[in-house]
């Protein structure tokens, strides 16, 4: 069998339609930006099921501009394939970031592969891919796993801290593990003259304007629908 090395006059079998449409495009010269950009960009975001899509002058940019958003800069590392065209790997050090090549498996995946040194990382608990836990069982934790993967917004792999160990960023620190601890939102009062005091009661969100106000001696407004959490009663 002979496969070509692209299928050039396959996908422009109907060439008429594609010259009309670059002859408009080569009358108004608007083919940086402009409108034949931003129809494209509206059509090629239906058609990924995407709110945005920015596009580019070629694949090398797209890749390069991909790593920048997600803030790759020198330093950093990006584990990518050997197989792949060099574009790939060019964009990563063209970020400056140092390129770690590992081999796939028999799918072309690397995600097994990722998955055996990602569980050597401190404070990593359980690597699991997003198809391991489609497929898992039905278990408190393997339902909490599954309730968590969105299929395409979530990533290929991911990794579940140890109990109790928390990362932090810019932004905070994370939530998101199956542990029962974080299936709840801690809420902490304090005050100098506050005794230590533990309640294991579910409270809510909404409850937090009246127990304030309750503490400060204030009356709450009427609107107010939470109710008084009590601090100092057993
Ligand atoms: C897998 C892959 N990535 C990136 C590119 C780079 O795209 P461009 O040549 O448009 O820069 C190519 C191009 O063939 C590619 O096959």
């Amino acid at each position: 069998m002979i496969v070509p090395f692209n299928y050039l006059n396959y996908q422009f079998k109907d060439k008429k339609k594609y010259f009309a449409e670059w002859s408009k495009l080569i009358d108004t010269s608007e083919f940086t930006l402009g409108p034949f950009i931003e129809k494209f960009e509206k059509k090629f975001s239906k058609y990924v099921g995407v709110k945005h899509c920015i596009s580019t002058n070629n694949g090398t940019d797209a890749l390069i501009l991909s790593l920048k958003s997600l803030g790759i800069k020198s330093g950093d590392e990006v584990i990518t394939v050997c197989n792949s065209f060099y574009a790939t790997a060019g964009a990563i050090e063209a970020c400056g970031a140092k390129i770690v090549f590992v081999d796939s498996d028999e799918r072309y995946q690397i995600d097994l592969i990722i998955k055996d040194s990602m569980i050597k990382i401190p404070g990593v608990g359980m690597v699991i891919t997003q198809n391991e836990i489609m497929t898992a069982g039905d278990s408190d934790i393997e339902i909490r796993l599954k309730n968590m993967v969105h299929p395409i917004k979530s990533p290929d792999i991911i990794f579940i801290p140890i109990k109790y160990w928390s990362t932090r960023s810019q932004s905070g620190a994370t939530h998101g593990t199956p542990y029962d601890y974080d299936a709840h939102i801690p809420f902490f009062i304090s005050s100098s003259n506050f005794k230590k005091k533990e309640i294991k009661k579910r409270v809510s969100s909404v409850d937090i304007a009246p127990t304030i106000s309750n503490i400060l001696n204030i009356s709450p407004p009427k609107s107010i629908n939470g109710k008084i959490i009590k601090i100092f009663e057993d």
